[in-house]
């Protein structure tokens, strides 16, 4: 049994599907269900009694330590958080709640419960800490790409409250013992990611015939990942990865935003052509994100050479796959973007100057 927190969110819910593809073993996913959680994003599972879902919050302490209790996991997956930067700029407390309080909640939960587990039960047991390069701030473009090493230097609320949480991981590792393992990832993309970022928000605009919001001047660079290759990377951590170890996963894919966008309208023209001709007609460029990281980029040597993981899909691949599945999952677009979807662009774009065309 694997205990999963925001099973129902973008990453989440792919490891699980990934997850119950290959293997038998039952999951509980503990998941609030904030504007980023999606049952639908579960659909494929509904009725799998290999899946329990629990809808609960993360900082709720006596439901976490019940559902330890009661399922006895042998591994805690941690994705549950507030994961969007711009909404992080607009409104940073919930991401302190969540990401820094909800994880010191599960943590200690955890240590009472790895505390009274039999010796093999300990030996066998993993809290895997699911964390992001922007932690380690901002690179200049002749920067080497993080290494597991590289000085944490978090520059949003979003990547301050996940430095947060990983430190506390660290701590609970190197104070009371608790077998953790943390993994650094770069950018996802892939079927089921919220269109409040980047590669779907420019997928559904463009079907939309609605602007391509680029912020400032496009050229800042993210090193992209396919969600399964993420998904693979965490397994591998989470089977072999090494106690009080942190493993950084990406793709070695560096793009500059401007050529994502250019590549997504470019597959648009492809796969379902405008009649008001090619869609980077829309692409706009809007005032800036605030703090804005110019360049992440990650080195994955060490879990290619220690872990032997490495990444199934390229750019050209994943980037296919996802706007494929985009076009052929019409009624989860709707469900989505449908109610707070609105007044999120609203508040985000208008005062952008990116209000819609
Ligand atoms: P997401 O926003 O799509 O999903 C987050 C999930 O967590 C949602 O299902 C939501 O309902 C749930 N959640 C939020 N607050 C909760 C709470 N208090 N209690 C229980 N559940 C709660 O996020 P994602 O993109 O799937 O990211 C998952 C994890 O991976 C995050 O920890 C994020 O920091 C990390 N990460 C994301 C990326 C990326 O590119 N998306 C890259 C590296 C790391
Ligand atoms: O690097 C890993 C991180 O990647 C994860 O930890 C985060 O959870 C995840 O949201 C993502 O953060 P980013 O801020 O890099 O992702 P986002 O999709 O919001 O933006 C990607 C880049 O595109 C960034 O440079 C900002 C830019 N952008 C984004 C949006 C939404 C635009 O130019 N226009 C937009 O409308």
């Amino acid at each position: 049994m694997i205990l999963v927190t925001g099973g129902a969110g973008f990453i989440g819910s792919n490891f699980i599907l990934d997850c119950l593809r290959v293997c038998d073993e039952p999951i509980v996913n503990l998941d609030a269900l904030t504007y980023a959680g999606n049952m639908d994003n579960l659909s494929a599972i509904a009725g799998d009694d290999r899946h329990i879902f629990v809808h609960g919050d993360i900082c709720d302490a006596p439901l976490v330590a019940r559902l330890l209790e009661i399922h006895r996991p042998r591994a805690i997956v941690h994705f549950a958080a507030e994961s969007h930067v711009d909404r992080s700029i607009l409104g940073p407390a919930e991401f302190l709640r969540t990401n820094v309080q909800g994880t010191f909640t599960l943590l200690d939960a955890a240590r009472t419960f790895y505390n009274a587990l039999s010796v093999e039960e300990k030996a066998a047991f993993r809290f895997l800490h699911v964390s992001t390069d922007e932690v380690y701030g901002t690179l200049a473009s002749d920067d080497a790409p993080f290494r597991e090493e590289t000085p944490y230097a978090p520059n949003s609320p979003y990547s301050a409250s996940k430095a947060a949480s990983d430190h506390f991981v660290r701590a609970y590792y190197h104070t009371f013992g608790l077998p953790t393992i943390t993994t650094n990832c770069s950018n996802n993309y892939g079927p089921y990611q919220f269109p409040e970022k980047l590669i779907p928000l420019m997928i559904l605009n463009a079907l939309q015939g609605k602007s391509l919001p680029v912020y400032g001047d496009g050229r800042q660079v993210r090193d992209w990942l396919y969600v399964s290759d993420h998904c693979s990377g965490i397994r591998k951590a989470m089977e072999a990865g090494t106690p009080g170890e942190t493993y950084n996963i990406g793709g070695l894919n560096e793009k500059k935003n401007i050529e994502i966008v250019q590549a997504v309208c470019t597959l648009l023209d492809e796969l379902r052509p405008s009649a008001d001709g090619p869609y980077a007609r829309l692409i706009s460029f809007v005032q800036d994100r605030p703090g804005h990281d110019r360049r992440y980029a990650i080195n994955p040597s060490k879990i290619m050479r220690e872990l032997g993981w490495e990444p199934q899909e390229t750019f050209e691949t994943g980037i296919r796959k996802t706007i494929q599945w985009y076009l052929s999952n019409s009624n989860w677009v709707k469900g989505v973007t449908s109610g707070e979807y609105q007044n999120w662009v609203q508040k985000n774009y208008v005062r952008r100057g990116g209000a819609e065309r």
